[in-house]
């Protein structure tokens, strides 16, 4: 048994927004359940157990899991940095924003930095072209980026870290 049992409770909860017979729309919710109340990321046997609790094959949760950049399939840090790279962003300078980044994190795309504080993750179009260049940090959008303001993000991220110690 992976999930406690305030998890499992949770979980049935979810499955009973939906009707009879129709248990596998509760996937992408419960995924972002275990994901949000762990460590950020899925693990194989978490993903194994969600079909067993909705009777589906495991091959259907990796499917979703993996389709959707917003799963996490390894562990990453407290922030993710999802910033977009799709033609719009790119026009408006993303390029150069995930190169600043890098830098200043010293990691490429899919890394994590050492201190466990930041992943930074590429990401194609998140519909939100009007505020490029953009990311998607946690739940909110930050949007039309510069240097200055990636500075100002991690600054704030690396203090709400430290005042959450
Ligand atoms: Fe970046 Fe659409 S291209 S949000």
């Amino acid at each position: 048994m992976t999930f406690s049992q305030e998890i499992l409770n949770k979980i049935d909860s979810i499955i009973k927004r939906y009707p009879e017979g129709k248990q596998k729309s509760a996937l992408i919710p419960i995924l972002h359940l275990i994901q949000e109340t762990g460590t950020n990321s899925l693990t194989t046997e978490q993903m194994d157990e969600v079909a067993n609790i909705l009777d589906i094959l495991p091959i259907e949760v990796y499917e979703v899991a993996t389709f959707y950049t917003m799963f996490n399939l390894k562990p990453v840090g407290k922030f993710v940095l999802e910033i977009c790279q799709t033609g719009p962003c790119m026009l408006k300078g993303s390029d150069q924003i995930i190169e600043y980044v890098k830098k200043k994190l010293n990691i490429e795309n899919g890394q994590t930095t050492p201190d466990g504080l930041f992943t930074l993750k590429l990401a194609e179009c998140l519909g939100a072209c009007g505020y490029a260049p953009m990311m998607q940090l946690g739940k909110t959008y930050q949007e039309f980026l510069t240097e200055e303001k990636i500075d100002q993000i991690l600054e704030d991220c690396r203090k709400s870290a430290s005042l959450a110690v």
